[in-house]
């Protein structure tokens, strides 16, 4: 049950942190605990920026947009991977710990490079239009359906955070997996009127225990997901078009 300022007057929360700097050799893994008067309405984000305001400039964590937009601040929260800037600490308990995602390479504390993951997906799936038309600048805009548009729109709504891939129990064990973010930007790719491929120059990068077929249907993506993208629709459409294409090979 969520519970309201007024529910919590005076809590004193308690966060037990991630700390270690992977490019300090005397670092070593450890969690660090901080104390710190809850506000209302506050947030993670708020909070850690306080911690590292009034009691430890040191602690890495990473932020921009502060509005659930930039997909920056995923991180594990009482073992759920959220975004920091949307999660107020009255939906959590007095004891909070927080741990970087899973899955990406650490920076330090709780900052990870999930933009070197999302660019080694994109690279392997070829996430961009590919179109043997001539360039030609005079040309009118191609012209796509509202359902064409609005089924492209809404897998363009990742922001790239991460989450569903800490979340996601092959993506941990198998790190070549494209996860449901990846495969989501398959779908994207495939729907879009622009692209000359074919369901075929796809298959090799998406029919396999990397692609749409590694998944378990263990459906954390989905219950993680921020942004609500309908992951689940994503892998049944990748296997409808994977299925078929290999039946008429
Ligand atoms: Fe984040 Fe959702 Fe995109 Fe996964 S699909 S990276 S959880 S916005
Ligand atoms: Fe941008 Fe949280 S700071 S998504």
């Amino acid at each position: 049950m969520t519970t309201t300022p007024a529910d919590n007057p005076g809590r004193t929360l308690e966060f037990e942190i991630f700390r270690f700097d992977p490019a300090d050799p005397d670092s070593k893994p450890h969690t660090q605990v901080y104390e710190l008067e809850e506000k209302p309405f506050m947030t993670l984000y708020l909070a850690l920026n306080l911690i590292r305001e009034t009691q430890d400039p040191g602690l890495q964590f990473d932020f921009a947009c502060r509005s659930a937009v930039c997909g920056s601040c995923g991180m594990m929260v009482n073992g759920r991977p959220v975004l920091a800037c949307s999660t107020l600490t009255d939906s959590l308990p007095e004891k909070i710990t927080i741990f970087p995602l899973p899955v990406f390479e650490l920076i330090g504390d709780l900052s990870v490079d999930t933009g070197a993951w999302f660019r080694e997906i994109a690279e392997r799936t070829a996430a961009w239009i590919e179109t043997q038309d001539d360039f030609d600048p005079g040309a009118e805009e191609v012209r796509m359906s509202d359902d064409v548009a609005q089924a492209i729109y809404e897998r363009d709504r990742c922001i790239e955070c991460g989450c569903c891939v800490a979340a996601c129990g092959v993506a941990n064990v198998n790190p070549d997996f494209l996860g449901a973010a990846g495969l989501n930007r398959v779908a994207r790719f495939m729907l879009d009127p622009r692209d000359g491929r074919s369901t075929a120059d796809w298959f090799e990068v998406v029919s396999t225990e990397h692609g749409v077929f590694g998944c378990l249907g263990l459906m954390a993506c989905e219950d993680i997901c921020p942004k609500r993208l309908p992951l689940l629709e994503v892998g049944a459409y990748l296997r409808r078009r994977m299925l078929a294409t290999a039946i008429s090979r």
